[in-house]
């Protein structure tokens, strides 16, 4: 019998991913670690697919962390080659279906030729409205509250902000990315169940799913599992329920 198929019916416009165990995956196959981060880039542009599918307009992804410097530099190194190989390979296609690419994370910090390639796609795609894929890389969520905090101040101090007008709402316009919604569905794979410095002031209201599969196996059944997990929550905001 036909499975009647799925149809996301709650409000979803952002999905962050914490892409974790690439490592754990390549070395129970007997593979260096590095291969994890390779095939995991496959995943990136497969779930981009489900999302258009479902018609989630905002996805981020934790690519690097402002902790994963603490990194052997080879591993580092891998992870920035695949990250350029990524855009090379995905990025007419992306820009043809209407995707803007923006990055969240201090990019000054990145090595020249993988910042290069993000520039370039961030500059590329930036009118389009379609869909937006958020990299987080050299991201934390301290990091960049903090540096709000930073510039709020330094704007105060030279009497272009008033301090009294600072809101909930217009704190944002100091984050990487001041458009980007709050997260309704955070999805961290491999089993660990943390956040990691992740998106900390856009998930205060999200939902988390957690799950045992690893990052370059987490394809699309796996996450529409996670969909339907979502899609059976009640999210309160502090309220009364829903249903
Ligand atoms: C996630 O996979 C990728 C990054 C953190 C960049 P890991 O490399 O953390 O994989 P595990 O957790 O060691 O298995
Ligand atoms: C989180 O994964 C960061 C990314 C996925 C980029 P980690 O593997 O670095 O997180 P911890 O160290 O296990 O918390
Ligand atoms: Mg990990």
């Amino acid at each position: 019998m036909e499975k009647e198929p799925f149809v996301l019916s709650k409000k979803l416009d952002h999905v962050a991913f914490i892409m974790d165990g690439n490592g754990r995956w390549a070395t129970s196959r007997g593979l260096p670690r590095y291969l994890g981060h390779k095939e995991a880039c496959n995943r990136i542009i497969e779930l981009f697919e489900v999302c258009r599918e479902f018609r989630i307009k905002y996805m981020s992804f934790f690519a690097f962390s402002t902790e994963n410097w603490n990194r052997p530099q080879e591993e580092i190194d891998h992870l920035m080659d695949y990250l350029e190989l990524f855009f090379k390979k995905e990025i007419d296609y992306l820009d043809s279906v209407g995707t803007r690419i923006v990055v969240s994370g201090d990019l000054t910090r990145i090595r020249e030729k993988t910042r290069g390639v993000c520039y370039e796609s961030i500059e590329r795609t930036k009118n389009n409205k379609k869909w937006v894929i958020n990299v987080c890389l050299n991201y934390g969520g301290r990091d960049e509250i903090v540096r709000a905090a930073r510039q709020a101040a330094r704007l105060a101090k030279e009497n272009q902000l008033d301090p009294a007008s600072l809101d909930e709402k217009s704190f944002r316009d100091f984050f990487w990315v001041p458009d980007l919604p709050d997260v309704d569905l955070l999805i961290r794979t491999s089993g660990e169940e943390r956040i990691s410095n992740y998106m900390l002031y856009q998930c205060a209201y999200s939902e988390f799913v957690f799950t045992g599969v690893r990052w370059p196996d987490f394809k699309r059944d796996a996450f529409v599992a996670c969909l339907k997990e979502y899609q059976r929550r009640d999210r309160r905001f502090g309220g009364l329920t829903n249903e």
